[in-house]
C-alpha cells in the first residue's frame, strides 16, 4: 500500500459549505489561458479548451479558479497589456464562450476569479491611441503621465524611474513628449489621479460582476498611485530594491483609497464576491494594509513565496505572516508558484539564495520531493491557499527553451540575463502521447520537453504515488477535516532541527498535526496520532514510540 493513502474514517466531516466567506479558506487555482488546454489546435490554448477541462479541476479538488486575462490584447505581456477590457481577444474565443465558461464553472461548483488590470492599458487602448494623436495638452494625455524630457532639447527621460522588465520607464513619442511604463513601452501607465480612470474601471468591475464572475485578482495593485512630483530615486541598481524598499512608484499610501471605492462596488453585489491584491510590498505588515475590513479581502503572500525550502525561514514567514494579517481580519494567504516565478519544485532543486526566477533545472528529483513536502506544510496552514495550473502533476520550470522561442519581453528587454517567466509557462501535458501531449490537436505555443508524456494527467491519474493524486488526496482531506485552512494561528510543537510541527485543534475538537522535515537526512519524531497523508512515497517507519520521518518530506497527522 502507498504510504500517502488516506484513511477516509479519520476525516469524515461537513465539507465545503457554500457559505458567503467562501475565499477565506479556499483552494484557488490560477489558469494560465494560452497555456491550458487548446480547443481550436491554433497552438495557444482558449476559453473553450479550459471549459472542456473543468472536470479535472472538479476532481482536482480546488474550490475556485482564476483566469490570467483573456481579454483583446496585442500580447506584447501575454495579455497584461489589455487593449479592451469588455472584450475577449479573438486567439481565445468570445464573450460568450466566457460566459459559458463561468456558467459551467458554477454549475460544477467552482468559483470563477478574473485579472483586472488596472495600472497600465496597451498602447493600442483607444484611450492611449487618442492621446497620442490629440497631441501635447490635450485631455486624453492626462489619463497617462506624459511629461517633457531633461536636457537641453528634452532628449532626456523626465526622471531616473527604471522599467520593472529593464531599461528606462519612459518612452519618447514622435511630438518629443515622453511617457511612463512601470513594465514594458507596449503598457503606458494610467494617471489614476484623472476621475475618468477611476469611473471607468468601476464601470469594468460591474461589467464583469454582470457576468457573474466571483472576483478579481487586482494586477499589480500596489502601482497605481505615484509619489507627488515623480522623484528621482536616486539609487544604483533599482531592480534590486523592489519589493525591498519603498519605491516612489509602489506602495504609495494613497492607493488605498482607491480599493475602498472599488469594495464599495463588489457590496453591492452581495457578500461573496472577493478582491485579491497582486502587492509586492517590503513587510507583510504593508501587505495587510491592502486588507483591511473596507478594502481588498485577500492579498497574495509573496513574502511566503519568497522563502525557500528551510525551517526556520519558514516558521518565520508563517508566524509574521500570521501576526500581521490579525489584526485586520483578512485571512492569510499562502503561495508557491505563479506565473511569474520559476516553479518551486525547481526552486527548490537548486541552492538557496538564486531568487524567484532561475533558469537552471538543479537536482529535479530533489525538487520534486521537496514541492511535495512544501505543499502539504501550505495546504496545512489556516487561511487560503493558491495553486499554480501544472504544480499538481509536479511539472518543473522548463529551462531549455532557445532564445527565440521565448516571449516572455522581460527576457529579451534585459538582455536574457533575467525574465525567465517562459519556463513556467510550458503548455500543460494531459495525455501520456499525441500532438502536445492533449494540449491541442497541433503543436503549443511554446515546446513542450520531449518527456512530458510521462508527467501528464493521464499518465499520472490513478497512480496512488503520483504528484496528481496527492493533491487529490491532500485536497480531499482539506475539505473535510475541519482543521485544516481554519483560524488564524498555528501552536507550535517542539521539534528537531529543520523540522516543523504545528498542531491546529478544531472547533469540533478534532486534532490535526502536520510535520515537515526540511533536511535532506532522516529524524526521529514523537508519534502524533494516525498518519493521515504523506508526501514521501517510501521511508516513513512509525512505531509505537516514535516516527523516522525520510528527508524533505511532510506528514499530516490526526487523532
Ligand atoms: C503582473 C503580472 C505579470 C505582468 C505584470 C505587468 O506582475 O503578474 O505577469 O507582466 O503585472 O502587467
Amino acid at each position: 500500500m502507498s504510504q500517502h493513502t488516506v484513511d477516509q474514517s479519520q476525516i469524515a466531516g461537513p465539507g465545503t459549505a457554500n457559505r458567503p466567506e467562501w475565499w477565506r479558506d479556499a483552494v484557488i487555482y490560477q489558469v494560465y489561458p494560452r497555456s491550458f488546454a487548446d480547443a481550436n489546435g491554433d497552438g495557444l490554448g482558449d476559453l473553450q479548451g479550459i471549459r472542456a477541462r473543468l472536470p479535472h479541476l472538479k476532481d482536482l479538488g480546488v474550490d475556485a479558479v482564476w483566469l490570467s486575462p483573456f481579454y483583446e490584447s496585442p500580447q506584447a505581456d501575454a495579455g497584461y497589456d489589455v487593449a479592451d477590457y469588455r472584450a475577449v481577444d479573438p486567439m481565445f474565443g468570445d464573450l460568450l464562450d466566457a460566459d459559458a465558461l463561468i456558467r459551467d464553472a458554477h454549475a460544477l461548483g467552482l468559483r470563477v476569479i478574473v485579472d483586472i488590470v488596472p495600472n497600465h492599458v496597451s498602447d493600442e487602448h483607444s484611450w492611449f491611441r487618442r492621446a497620442l494623436r490629440e497631441g501635447p495638452g490635450s485631455p486624453l494625455r492626462r489619463r497617462f503621465h506624459f511629461r517633457s524630457g531633461k536636457g537641453e532639447a528634452g532628449e532626456l527621460p523626465p526622471n531616473d524611474w527604471e522599467s520593472i522588465f529593464g531599461g528606462p520607464a519612459w518612452t519618447r513619442v514622435a511630438d518629443g513628449a515622453w511617457y511612463l511604463h512601470l513594465f514594458a513601452p507596449e503598457q503606458p501607465d494610467l494617471n489614476w489621479e484623472h476621475p475618468a480612470v477611476d469611473d471607468e474601471f468601476r464601470s469594468i468591475l460591474r461589467f464583469w460582476l454582470d457576468m457573474g464572475v466571483d472576483g478579481f485578482r487586482v494586477d499589480v495593485a500596489h502601482g497605481l498611485v505615484k509619489a507627488a512630483g515623480l522623484p528621482d530615486i536616486g539609487a544604483g541598481d533599482q531592480l534590486k530594491l523592489l519589493g525591498n524598499d519603498t519605491m516612489p512608484f509602489f506602495d504609495q499610501d494613497g492607493v488605498h483609497e482607491i480599493y475602498r471605492g472599488w469594495r464599495k462596488v463588489l457590496e453591492e453585489y452581495g457578500d461573496d464576491r472577493v478582491l485579491v491584491a497582486e502587492a509586492w510590498t517590503p513587510t507583510v505588515e504593508r501587505t495587510a494594509l491592502y486588507v483591511r475590513p473596507d478594502e481588498l479581502h485577500q492579498a497574495f503572500n509573496f513574502h511566503y513565496l519568497g522563502a525557500y525550502w528551510d525551517a526556520e525561514e519558514l516558521r518565520d514567514v508563517i508566524d509574521s505572516s500570521l501576526d500581521a494579517m490579525r489584526p485586520v481580519g483578512a485571512p492569510t494567504t499562502w503561495v508557491l508558484s505563479n506565473h511569474d516565478v520559476t516553479r518551486h519544485t525547481t526552486r527548490f532543486a537548486n541552492p538557496p539564495g538564486l531568487g524567484t526566477q532561475i533558469g537552471t533545472a538543479g537536482d529535479v528529483e530533489l525538487g520534486l520531493r521537496r514541492a511535495r513536502a512544501a505543499t502539504l506544510l501550505m495546504l496545512a496552514l489556516p487561511g487560503s491557499a493558491y495553486l499554480w495550473q501544472g504544480e499538481e502533476l509536479g511539472l518543473p520550470d522548463v529551462v531549455s527553451l532557445p532564445d527565440e522561442v521565448r516571449q516572455d519581453p522581460s527576457f529579451h528587454r534585459a538582455h536574457g540575463q533575467d525574465g525567465f517567466r517562459d519556463g513556467c509557462r510550458v503548455p500543460i501535458p494531459w495525455t501520456v502521447s499525441g500532438p502536445s501531449y492533449g494540449f491541442g490537436s497541433r503543436g503549443s505555443w511554446l515546446p513542450q520537453p520531449a518527456d512530458w508524456g510521462r508527467l501528464s494527467v493521464e499518465a499520472q491519474s490513478g497512480k496512488p504515488d503520483s504528484t496528481l493524486e496527492l493533491y487529490r488526496m491532500a485536497l480531499t482531506v482539506r475539505r473535510q477535516h475541519p482543521a485544516l485552512g481554519a483560524g488564524t494561528s498555528v501552536e507550535w510543537l517542539a521539534a528537531p532541527a529543520g523540522v516543523l510541527a504545528f498542531r491546529r485543534i478544531a472547533e469540533d475538537g478534532r486534532r490535526f498535526v502536520c510535520t515537515s522535515n526540511t533536511t535532506q537526512e532522516p529524524v526521529r519524531i514523537s508519534v502524533y496520532g494516525q498518519m493521515l497523508l504523506a508526501s514521501a512515497t517510501a521511508g516513513i517507519q512509525v512505531t509505537e514510540s516514535h516516527v523516522v520521518l525520510p528527508g524533505d518530506s511532510t506528514v499530516w497527522w490526526t487523532g
